[in-house]
């Protein structure tokens, strides 16, 4: 038996989780089960123990470990593995992606996990997930940036946006970075050519001169970042108000795709996915330094439901983080 953060139906997280035991996950043969030291939370597992917007409810209970454990990213130490795994070995500090991450232990298997980078702690290995995917797709497949380019990233202090910025610079491009007063430092510190306060200043109102928009807020319409784009520029229409209702959320990213299929300035939704070789691209920039995860608050496990809720309030500051 171990430890769990168990989801019980869909609401707020002090309504509906809890701290309590759980069968131990078992290994399959191509299996590794992992004992964590740190699990990081991104705003998508809030909005799935929200269950919001209650389209997406199938796929959120497709994330649920069987024993009702939440939580997908984590990084820790080899407790087993399956009579097929030959990559992976017990003992070997390794950090990926799982079912069931908010927990003493977690099952996944060894193409999901890579060996921790020697240069991280755990907690910051434990945030090399989602939302560092999000980051590398969005600027690298989905908004093709190119070096040189421009490109402007919302939300820059968020889980996606530290990432995001952290990328694009990675990849060559001048970077705006738009953020609150309290994050200016932050953003600029991560590497961010220009900060924007968007407390200050509308970046709408701006010259036209971004190759790229990189949104994780959603706060302003497909027109008024046409205003500040180049003439063929791209908006990812990749963040939204938090979602509400049936389809709450969705309606901002699904209206930017339509409305520019007849302009040149293209603006387009994508949904991030976790796979080996992308994991992999991940690693290797966090290993040689290129990037480093910004680590906002630790929380200890028993205070697990009270992290989720803390994420759920929109304004991370980088990832946070449960350390077991
Ligand atoms: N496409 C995908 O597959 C995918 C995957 C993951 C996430 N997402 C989406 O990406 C979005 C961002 O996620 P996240 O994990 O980065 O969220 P997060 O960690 O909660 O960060 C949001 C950040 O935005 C800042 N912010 C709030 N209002 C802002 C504004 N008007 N302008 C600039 N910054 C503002 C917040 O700080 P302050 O409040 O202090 O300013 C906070 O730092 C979410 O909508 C999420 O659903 C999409």
């Amino acid at each position: 038996m171990m430890k769990g953060t168990i989801q019980a139906g869909f609401g707020e997280p002090r309504e509906v989780l809890s701290i309590g035991e759980v069968d131990t996950p078992a290994v399959d043969d191509d299996g590794v089960l992992v004992q964590v030291r740190a699990a990081s939370i991104h705003i998508g597992a809030v909005y799935g123990v929200r269950g919001l917007p209650k389209v997406m409810r199938p796929m959120f209970k497709s994330f649920i470990a069987e024993s009702g454990v939440i939580g997908q990213n984590i990084a820790g130490v080899v407790e087993a593995v399956g009579k097929d795994v030959t990559q992976v070995s017990v003992g070997d500090e390794v950090f990926g992606s799982c079912k069931g991450a908010f927990a003493e232990y977690a099952a996944t298997t060894s193409e999901a996990v890579a060996p921790k980078p020697t240069n991280s702690t755990f907690e910051q290995a434990s945030a090399i997930g989602v939302s560092a995917f999000t980051a590398l797709q969005g600027l690298r497949d989905y908004g093709n940036l190119q070096e040189g380019q421009h490109v402007l990233i919302t939300g820059a202090s968020g889980g996606v946006g530290t990432f995001a910025v952290q990328i694009a610079k990675a990849m060559g491009a001048e970077v705006t970075g738009v953020c609150s007063t309290r994050n200016v430092d932050l953003v600029r510190s991560i590497g961010a050519d220009h900060v924007i306060d968007y407390t200050q200043e509308d970046f709408t109102k701006g010259e036209p001169q971004y190759d790229l928009i990189l949104d994780n807020v959603g706060a302003h319409s497909l027109q008024d970042m046409r205003s500040v784009l180049t003439p063929d520029g791209l908006l990812l229409a990749n963040g939204a108000a938090a979602p509400t209702g049936w389809f709450g959320g969705l309606g901002h990213p699904l209206k930017v795709t339509v409305s520019s299929v007849f302009s040149k300035q293209q603006g387009r939704a994508f949904l991030s996915r976790e796979n080996k070789e992308d994991l992999d691209t991940l690693r290797e920039l966090v290993a040689t330094g290129k990037i480093t995860p910004v680590i906002d608050r630790v929380f200890p496990f028993e205070e697990a439901v009270e992290a989720v809720a803390f994420v759920g309030e929109g304004h991370n500051q980088g990832t946070s983080v449960i350390a077991m």
